[in-house]
């Protein structure tokens, strides 16, 4: 992915980060999912009263994605206007079922991002041993 590829996919996190739910932390995220066909889904965190209940961005994306039917991912960019957002490891837990070689990209903003693959930032991801 080039550097304009790469803050074109933030941009959209940003854009997305406006519609999160996040009346409890104040902490607005949004996910932008590139899929492998080139579609994009894009996610919000959404809290909840019962605060485990809420769900992050990147996973909110994830879902609107598998619900559409697909599963092969390049890329997934994460913005908040509140702060740099560096993914929970819940949420690499949940990518990497799908894409190990996920490319994370995070930042303050477009002009400071990281990018890092998802087997960097989850070098030991849990697999259920077959019977
Ligand atoms: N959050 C995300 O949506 N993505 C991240 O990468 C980090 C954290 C959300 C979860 C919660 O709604 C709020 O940010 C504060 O933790």
């Amino acid at each position: 992915m080039t550097q304009e590829e790469q803050k074109a996919l933030f941009r959209r996190a940003m854009e997305a980060s406006r519609r999160a739910y996040a009346p409890y932390s104040g902490f607005h995220v949004g996910a932008a999912l590139l899929a492998e066909d080139g579609r994009i889904f894009t996610g919000v965190n959404v809290e909840n009263a019962s605060y485990p209940a809420g769900i992050c961005a990147e996973r909110s994306a994830g879902t609107a994605a598998v619900t559409q039917g697909c599963r092969e991912f390049k890329a997934l960019a994460v913005a908040s206007p509140d702060g740099e957002a560096s993914m929970c490891g819940i949420c690499r837990q949940f990518f990497s079922e799908f894409s190990r070689d996920l490319a994370v990209i995070y930042g303050k903003d477009e002009e400071h991002l990281t990018a890092r693959k998802l087997c960097e930032l989850l070098p030991s991801d849990f697999v259920l041993p077959k019977a």
